[in-house]
């Protein structure tokens, strides 16, 4: 009944030059043209300078790019921000919203990281909403209701045919850039219960549609184990999606679990 095809997301945050940048980009590009990179959906999300040189790069391969944030304005006097527009006029078709280093890091909030959502689908992007319990919260044991609100108010008001726009990236915040990952049973559980909840909140068809990936010190050497887990459909990679060689060998195991 699952027919999720993985999906990789490369978030290089606040990194790259602008020639290690599209050189990085090509290396993923030139790479994915052979025949297993059709079993996995990969998206690269550089920094928001480079997109449209990325884009035009990637335009006629099956890489997609996204920003790293939206705004959840159409345009006007909202200075550093960037349009869901902007973005699509630069080669994009996906973006992150309320990634932790803008939810925690910035402090966006739910409702703003809402407005975001739906002003990213209402201008036809796809949207990974980012999700996670920071380590207090889990050494209290409250993981699973952190995760159920953040994905309950992320959506609100979202319709049940714009849930094809939306894939969710769990990524526990005590495991992001820390080198320290969830297990893959503790990934496992988090993505069985949200795609539970998004049962409830929609139905079971739409539910199972939708593409949960795991985030948080992903690398060549757990991808395998992480991705074979029945509700885990792929990663949010930070640290080694910008190295072109750990990066395709993540995107290889993203492959080889929708293969299994
Ligand atoms: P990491 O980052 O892979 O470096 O832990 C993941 C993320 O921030 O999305």
């Amino acid at each position: 009944m699952d027919a999720r095809q993985p999906l990789v997301g490369g978030n290089w945050k606040m990194n790259t030059g602008p020639e290690e940048a599209l050189e990085l980009a090509r290396a993923i590009i030139d790479a994915l043209d052979a025949d297993w990179a059709q079993r996995c959906d990969v998206c690269l999300f550089p920094p928001f300078p480079w997109l449209s040189h990325i884009g035009r790069e990637a335009s006629d391969s099956p890489v997609l790019v996204g920003g790293q944030d939206v705004s959840d304005k159409i345009s006007g006097a909202y200075t550093g921000q960037v349009s869901a527009s902007m973005l699509l006029n630069s080669g994009c078709t996906m973006t992150l919203v309320g990634h932790s280093e803008r939810r925690h890091g910035l402090g966006e909030s739910d409702s703003l990281l809402n407005a975001k959502v739906r002003q990213a689908i209402a201008e036809g992007l796809q949207v990974m909403l980012c999700v996670g319990e920071q380590l207090a919260e889990r050494e209290a044991g409250h993981s699973e209701e952190v995760v159920a609100q953040q994905v309950a108010a992320g959506l609100e008001g979202v319709l049940k045919e714009d849930l094809s726009r939306i894939s969710l990236a769990y990524e526990p915040v005590w495991a992001i850039g820390t080198g320290r990952n969830a297990s893959p049973e503790d990934a496992q559980a988090m993505h069985r219960r949200i795609r539970a909840d998004l049962e409830k909140q929609y139905d079971a068809p739409s539910a199972s549609g939708v593409r949960i990936v795991y985030g948080g010190s992903v690398k060549p050497s757990n991808a395998d184990d992480i991705f074979a887990q029945p509700d885990v459909d792929g990663g949010l990679i930070g640290g080694a999606s910008l190295d072109a060689e750990a990066f395709l060998a993540i995107i290889q195991a993203a492959a080889s679990s929708s293969a299994s």
